[in-house]
């Protein structure tokens, strides 16, 4: 089964050309070196408006994505919303994404707190919200990779295999 992901960018100011998005970007040229298996990627870059990000995400994963990454909108302004948009369309958060993205982000910024990331699974979807900053997205995929594939095996999605030199992910031994 071929891997779907979809990327989808949060940004008022990307979304109406005052400046190019680096970060949906940058998730998919790390996906691309560390994933070997087949994969196609679903790109889309819209502005931080609550049911414009609703509609999206569930198109993305009724379209068969097994894995969904958001980029920004998850900080404290009044038009960071892409957390509650997420809850919004997930029957099951997966808070321990969030967590580990905030401990681990705040070795390089203080303001890591300030993030609200955070996960969850619509159907056979997980939806993964990271921070807008270029630099964030590899700082918070790192972590958190190791244990996507079997989050993804889990929920019945498609199977992930990853270059290990690159990525090592974790899948527990079956008893
Ligand atoms: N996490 C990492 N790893 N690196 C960063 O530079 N920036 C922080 C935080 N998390 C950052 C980070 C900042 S400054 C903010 S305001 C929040 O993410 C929210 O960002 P967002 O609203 O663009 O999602």
């Amino acid at each position: 089964m071929k891997v779907k992901i979809g990327i989808l960018t949060l940004s008022d100011r990307a979304s109406s050309g005052v400046y190019e998005d680096k970060s949906g970007v940058a998730i998919k040229e790390i996906l691309s070196d560390w994933i070997v298996s087949e994969c196609e990627y679903v790109y889309k870059v819209i502005p931080d408006e609550f049911d414009l990000i609703v509609q999206n995400l569930k198109d993305m994963c009724d379209a068969g994505c097994d894995l969904v990454l958001t980029t920004g909108g998850t900080g404290p302004a009044p038009r960071d919303v892409t957390p509650e948009a997420t809850q919004q369309v997930c029957q099951k958060m997966m808070p321990g994404f969030g967590e580990l993205m905030r401990a681990t982000s705040l070795k390089y910024v203080p303001t890591a707190i300030l993030s609200r990331q955070t996960a969850g699974i619509r159907d056979k979807s997980l939806i993964v919200n990271l921070p807008g900053q270029p630099k964030a997205i590899k700082e918070c995929l790192e972590p958190i990779f190791p244990a996507i594939p079997y989050c993804i095996d889990l929920i019945g999605g498609a199977y992930i295999d990853t270059d290990e030199s690159k990525m090592k992910v974790f899948r527990p031994k079956s008893k």
